[in-house]
């Protein structure tokens, strides 16, 4: 069993006149890698910051191995903080930066010098002690922020879009590492990013927010595969997104076709949204699918094509090894197993976001 480490219990937060927390409830397991994803604005980072202590709640609890520390300082909480922009001490060297923390702590020399070869080697960068920020490269930069973080044998650590000033490549190469890291580690890792990609690729649990609400939290599988709602399907992935009737178990009435589906209890004739990946429509002949259309568009992508397709009156997304011709009536099919059914968003707000 997994052990519950940190505890948000009913947080609210606002500025000004302006909600961005509201009432949230969520709970963090011991040696995990949990993703906030959610659009800017959302909150992310306002929940991170009252996690590591940089913000005060207005209602609610931060639990922590069981205590209470909603308001104890930051520094007392064994977590610590990687934010996106490094912010190393630049007159001062790599051994210098990372021993920082230590030296406060009036930590002795041969620990503290134990502990940053032990950082830097964690990190890949062994034998860099004596040199200066920047003469880094600024994926190097960032891995010595996150040694300057490990040495203090935090329980947590928050990442605050640690990979955002990176450029793809070494973005990719940093995911890699931090998984390793985390793995080698044994701590939990509380990871903040706009990017479905990164949160799918690193984390174990991902938490969707979008407006200071949490709108799913799952394993990437789960995500990616049974979206909740429209603005979960719609911002993990391209999809396509439409409004449908549930006929009744099993069949849902799409753009006034009957497709078979697997989804069961959402009663009779009830409307819901459908959402269908576009690598899962399958591009049959004329009359040999479940529904007919016309290629509109056909872009070849590298692994597959992607194309456009008219059928009853809504542009298909589709994606597929094999292209159609613009212009061309092709038929359509679709596994009843790919065919997610979502309830409605309950918020007028959550729709607007959505249909943008
Ligand atoms: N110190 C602050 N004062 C006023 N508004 C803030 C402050 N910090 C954040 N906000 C607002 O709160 C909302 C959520 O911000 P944030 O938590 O930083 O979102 P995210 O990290 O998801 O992009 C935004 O609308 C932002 O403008
Ligand atoms: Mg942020």
């Amino acid at each position: 069993m997994a052990k519950k480490l940190i505890d948000l219990v009913g947080i609210t937060k606002s500025y000004g006149d302006k909600v961005i927390l509201d009432d949230m409830n969520l709970f963090m397991n011991e040696n995990r890698f949990l993703t906030l994803l959610g659009p800017s604005g959302c909150g992310k980072t306002t929940t991170l910051r009252i996690i590591g202590g940089f913000e005060t709640p207005d209602k609610g609890k931060v639990i922590f191995d069981g205590k209470d520390i909603t308001s104890m300082p930051p520094n007392e909480r064994n977590l610590n903080t990687v934010f996106q922009k490094y912010a190393l001490f630049t007159h001062m060297n790599i051994e210098e930066n990372i021993a920082f923390g230590l030296k406060i702590k009036n930590k002795s020399k041969s620990y503290i010098k134990d502990k940053v070869k032990y950082a830097l080697k964690l990190v890949n960068l062994d034998g860099f002690e004596k040199r200066m920020p920047d003469s880094l490269s600024g994926g190097q930069q960032q891995r010595i922020a996150i040694a300057r973080a490990i040495v203090n044998e935090p329980k947590v650590l928050l990442l605050d879009e640690p990979l955002g000033a990176l450029d793809l490549k070494m973005r990719q190469d940093m995911q890699y590492e931090l998984i390793r890291l985390k793995n080698e580690l044994g701590i939990t890792f509380i990871y903040v990013t706009h990017d479905q990609e990164e949160a799918l690729t690193m984390s174990d649990t991902i938490v969707v927010m979008n407006q200071g609400y949490i709108q799913q939290i799952g394993t990437p599988e789960d995500i990616y595969n049974e979206p909740q709602n429209a603005f979960v399907a719609d911002f993990i992935g391209e999809s396509n997104i439409i409004g449908a009737t549930m006929v009744k178990d099993k069949v849902v009435d799409i753009l006034g076709t009957k497709f078979a589906c697997v989804d069961e209890g959402f009663g009779t004739n009830k409307p819901v949204d459908v959402v269908i990946r576009p690598e899962d429509i399958v591009i049959t002949e004329k009359d040999k699918g479940i529904i007919n259309g016309r290629v509109i568009s056909a872009i070849f992508k590298g692994v597959h094509y992607e194309m456009e397709i008219d059928a009853c009156g809504f542009e298909w997304l589709v994606h597929s090894t094999v292209m159609a011709e613009p212009g061309k009536e092709v038929g359509m099919w679709v596994d009843p197993f790919n065919i997610q059914i979502m309830n409605k968003p309950e918020s007028e707000d959550e729709k607007v976001l959505v249909e943008e």
